[in-house]
């Protein structure tokens, strides 16, 4: 049996426009928006770092210069925080601080699309399997689904895609796989399309945003090649990769919020809210008079 090559790379596209949440993201980056108190970002990034993740990688773009601060030392505001006394705040920031060496920033000039976003990494991941995380997608569980994917990827090896069921009339919104056993934990793909016209899905499964990939993937990605809505999609090259590599399907059984979205963002922030000991009991009790 061979041994899977350990996962210690993640990559994050923070590159797109955001144009669903204008006028906020006109100088604020959506990665930056904050679930609570922390950015999208930083939940994403916590989840890979729960996954023994060593190098975080962003592939940003204009406007995203903020991120690399964020993910930085702030020199000034840990001075001032040390004058004031305010050990805790220090030491929680401090903890959180990826080591020197930790963090690699790439540019996509242009927002060709996803695939062509993760193409940007490649000589950062170098011939390696590394994790994907789509920063817009939370993925809310008590074990994070990273940490199920590099699990199962220790078991099987090969190329790992999580996914989640949807009802079956919106399918033709997402990417969907066919897999053997449709409520199986793991499971073996058959067959991935990009938003499948209505009634042709081969299941209700939807690609959610954590992949693991092998890095043959990048030779496909530098094809180039346009698919939906004329982007450079990397379901598509996932599907000329699985003519040459397994694909296995690890069902999340969490809670997933699209935070790209209006309505999926502001219900992250209600979720994660409501789940605190601190805020949670004031916020229901606030809610309950609003509604
Ligand atoms: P989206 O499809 O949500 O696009 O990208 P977007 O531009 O960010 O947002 P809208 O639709 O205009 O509101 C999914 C993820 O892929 C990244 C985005 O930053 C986001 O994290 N992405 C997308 C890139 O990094 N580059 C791209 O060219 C496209």
């Amino acid at each position: 049996m061979t041994i899977a090559r350990p996962i210690r790379k993640a990559v994050f596209p923070v590159a797109g426009l955001g144009t669903r949440f204008l006028p906020a993201t006109k100088a604020v980056p959506k990665e930056m928006l904050t679930v609570v108190d922390r950015p999208v970002i930083q939940h994403v990034v916590d989840e890979a770092r729960a996954a023994g993740i060593e190098h975080f990688i962003f592939v940003t773009g204009r406007n995203k210069a903020v991120i690399e601060d964020h993910f930085d030392s702030q020199f000034e505001l840990e001075r001032t925080l040390a004058e004031r006394g305010k050990q805790k705040e220090l030491a929680h920031l401090m903890s959180e601080l990826p080591a020197a060496g930790q963090t690699s920033f790439t540019r996509q000039q242009a927002p060709l699309g996803l695939g062509h976003a993760v193409w940007c990494a490649r000589d950062i991941v170098g011939n390696e399997p590394f994790a994907l995380l789509l920063p817009d997608m939370l993925h809310h569980a008590p074990k994070p689904c990273m940490t199920e994917m590099i699990e199962a990827y220790a078991e099987h090896g090969g190329n790992h895609i999580a996914v989640a069921p949807v009802p079956d009339d919106q399918a033709h919104q997402y990417g969907i796989v066919g897999v053997t056993d449709a409520q199986a934990k793991i499971s073996r793909v058959t067959g991935m399309v990009e938003k499948p016209k209505p009634g042709t899905a081969p299941s209700n499964l939807h690609i959610t945003g954590r992949y693991i990939l092998q890095p043959e993937i990048f030779e496909l990605l530098a094809r180039g090649q346009r698919g939906a809505g004329g982007e450079i999609q990397i379901t598509d090259s996932m599907i000329e990769l699985q003519k040459t590599q397994p694909f296995h399907a690890v069902r999340f059984d969490g809670t997933i919020y699209d935070c790209g979205s209006k309505i999926g963002f502001l219900m992250a922030n209600v979720a994660y809210a409501l789940a605190r000991d601190d805020i949670g009991p004031e916020l229901r009790a606030g809610l309950k008079g609003l509604i």
